[in-house]
């Protein structure tokens, strides 16, 4: 094993990492191991996890269930074509999948990552409407301030302004944006608000193939939880209209946000769903989206009669073992009491923040605990802070926000909250 330097300087120099410069003086830190919620350094220092890794590690780092699950499928096979050969583990999770999403939803596309969900979500309503000899319905309308990944098709959709993607604008696919809900959580969604939407929606549905939305919550894009009854009409317009509805719940899914699909707060279903992140409860890559029957027979039934999309590693076998063995533990769980808990807990653990003069505000929904500041961080210099404080937390822009995984114990998180409300005080 080489020594902690070394590690520091060969990764320094030759190793990308998220949103980040090789040869910069951005600190990462050599991880040796992880188990349960604690990261262990390679440098012999604990951090309790604040981020799941991302949204994705629920059950925490190590489980042996998890474990048992890659190491039983690893006896059979770890990778196979899935062009002309199929398998159980793919077959089981797909049932699985819509057995526990909104009822239409019938029919799943494995995917590599997020990402990639979101391209096949995009590409799939664009030839439903080819299929419905009506090519002209191929651009996406969508909300500012959303985050749906860093390929191209999802960059399109993803907030234009916003810094991440805005340097590829002129390269990317032009769709229509509407300013993001303004009503919040919990809030009624006026007439006012959902206008701007209707009124894009009613001038361009010639042209719109879908509508894609992060349901409640919006991630990457600014960390905010919007109204449900916003959602509710949003699907009501695009039947009316005659535009599929996609959502991506690719952060929110399996119960984060306190249900186990978010659209649930709004007893909404869409046409497509995208899933990803914690469907192998963060063990390895893999996605999923899901689409109505409907969907799936019209391309069948129509030119050229096949989805066109099939990438390498499609329903990878050891991912699909293990988002079943993971979505198991979580439905044998008592989530939701679990995220009811973690919720109050954040609540309470965040809310001295509220009167530091760096905040704007604190907000919290299900697992999920954001403190906005009115100024963009430093990451480089704030970073190392959490880090001596024994925390892993990876703010981004004005945002500091945990997601804990779902089986941290009450004191790792009164741990996890008080270390936050110690740096943020001193920022
Ligand atoms: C809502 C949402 N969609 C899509 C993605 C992209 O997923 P991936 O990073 O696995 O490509 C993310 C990632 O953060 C996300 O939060």
């Amino acid at each position: 094993m080489q020594s902690l330097d070394t590690l520091n300087k060969l990764d320094q120099k030759h190793v990308w990492h998220p949103y980040s410069a090789v040869q910069a003086d951005y600190p990462v830190y050599p991880v040796k191991s992880a188990h349960g919620v604690t990261i262990n350094l390679t440098d012999g220092r604990q951090l309790i996890d604040g981020m799941s890794s991302w949204w994705s590690a629920i059950h925490g780092y190590n489980h042996p269930i998890l474990n048992q699950a890659v190491t039983d499928q690893l006896q059979n096979m770890s990778h196979i074509m899935f062009g002309g050969l199929t398998h159980q583990p793919a077959i089981d999770l797909a049932l699985q999948l819509v057995e526990i999403t909104p009822e239409p939803l019938q029919t799943v596309f494995f995917a590599d990552s997020g990402s990639v969900a979101v391209e096949v979500a995009m590409k799939m309503a664009i030839q439903y409407w080819h299929t419905k000899n009506q090519p002209s319905k191929k651009q996406l309308l969508t909300v500012r301030n959303g985050y749906h990944g860093d390929t191209f098709g999802a960059m399109s959709v993803s907030d234009p302004e916003n810094g991440m993607h805005s340097l590829f604008s002129s390269t990317l696919s032009q769709q229509l944006f509407v300013d993001a809900p303004c009503c919040r959580f919990g809030e009624p969604c006026t007439t006012e608000d959902i206008t701007q939407f209707k009124e894009t929606l009613a001038q361009h549905q010639q042209q719109i193939a879908a509508v894609i939305l992060e349901p409640i919550v919006q991630g990457a894009g600014g960390m905010r939880f919007y109204s449900a009854d916003y959602l509710r009409q949003v699907r009501e317009l695009c039947t009316q209209y005659d535009v599929l509805l996609i959502l991506d719940e690719i952060a929110t899914g399996f119960g984060r946000t306190g249900k186990l699909f978010a659209c649930e707060h709004a007893q909404i279903s869409p046409d497509i769903l995208c899933l990803g992140k914690a469907l192998t409860g963060g063990y390895m890559t893999l996605a999923a989206t899901l689409a109505t029957e409907e969907i799936a027979l019209s391309i069948r039934d129509g030119e050229p009669g096949i989805f066109m999309h099939g990438p390498t590693f499609m329903a990878n076998p050891l991912a699909c073992a293990t988002a079943l063995a993971s979505l198991k533990l979580l439905l044998d769980s008592p989530w939701q009491k679990t995220v009811n808990n973690i919720e109050g807990l954040l609540q309470k653990g965040l809310n001295p923040c509220k009167d530091f003069s760096a905040v704007k505000e604190v907000r919290v929904l299900g697992a999920i605990g954001v403190i906005e500041l009115h100024d963009a961080i430093d990451i480089k210099s704030l970073q190392p802070k959490f880090v001596e404080a024994g925390v892993w937390v990876r703010p981004f822009n004005k945002l500091i926000y945990l997601m804990p995984p779902f089986i941290i114990s009450d004191n790792e998180l009164e741990t996890l909250t008080a270390a936050v409300v110690t740096v943020v005080k001193n920022l």
